[in-house]
Order: C-alpha cells, then sequence, then structure tokens
C-alpha cells in the first residue's frame, strides 16, 4: 500500500446499500479505508463501523482517513476469517451490511 490507493466501482457499490437503513456495517478489506468513507458519508444513520484488514500499514492508512468517524468506528488488524469471533469479542450480534474487495492493481 505504498502507492495511491483508488478504490473501484464505488457509486455500485453504494448502490447495493441506497434503500437501506444500516446500524451496523462490516468491512472485511478495509484497505486505504476508500469505501469506508464512502459508506460512512451517506449513511449517517451507521452506528458502528467495523473494519477489518490483515495490513496493519492499511489500517493506518484508513484510520487517519476516518477520523472525523471516530466515535463509531472500530478497527481490527485480523483476518476477516476471524471475524465471527472477533465480532462477539465486541459483543456485536447482528450486521446490517458486509463489504469485501479485493484483487484491484494496486494491492496485494
Ligand atoms: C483492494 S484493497 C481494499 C480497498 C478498500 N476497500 C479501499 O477502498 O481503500 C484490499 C485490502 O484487503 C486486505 N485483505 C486481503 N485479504 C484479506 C483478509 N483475508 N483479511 C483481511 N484483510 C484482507 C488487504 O490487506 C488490502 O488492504
Amino acid at each position: 500500500m505504498n502507492e495511491p490507493h483508488i478504490s473501484i466501482l464505488v457509486e455500485e457499490f453504494l448502490e447495493q446499500f441506497s434503500d437501506r437503513s444500516l446500524e451496523v456495517f462490516v468491512d472485511g478489506t478495509l484497505g486505504a479505508g476508500g469505501h469506508a468513507k464512502a459508506i460512512l458519508d451517506a449513511h449517517p444513520e451507521i452506528k458502528i463501523f467495523v473494519g477489518f484488514d490483515r495490513d496493519e500499514s492499511a489500517m493506518e492508512i484508513a484510520m487517519e482517513r476516518l477520523k472525523d468517524f471516530e466515535s463509531k468506528t472500530i478497527f481490527i488488524s485480523d483476518n476477516f476469517a476471524n471475524l465471527d469471533q472477533r465480532l462477539k469479542e465486541k459483543n456485536i450480534q447482528n450486521v446490517d451490511g458486509f463489504f469485501l474487495t479485493w484483487g484491484c492493481h494496486l494491492c496485494n
């Protein structure tokens, strides 16, 4: 994640959730936080946003980018494969939206 990151298909991503009220949202591949910022801007009703990334350098970029949402964001440096256990640890039992993206030319 040393190069500037461009989030892909952001409009299409937002469209998937446009008719939904979201209270808890999980991004399993937070990356530089571009999709995260887009969904947080579009859905101010989100009360808890959880971002997973196994790359701590990506997580640091996202944390800086999302600092305006500090009161509602939880960052977890882990593989999203462990999300069931990690969400339970945070006492999160229901999720209204979930998102994964990977394989862009700028990422691993
Ligand atoms: C394409 S980037 C995500 C871009 C992000 N949505 C954005 O807008 O900036 C993919 C990210 O997924 C992370 N990743 C890939 N597989 C993962 C996994 N199994 N668990 C957690 N993070 C993963 C990578 O470290 C990388 O930061």
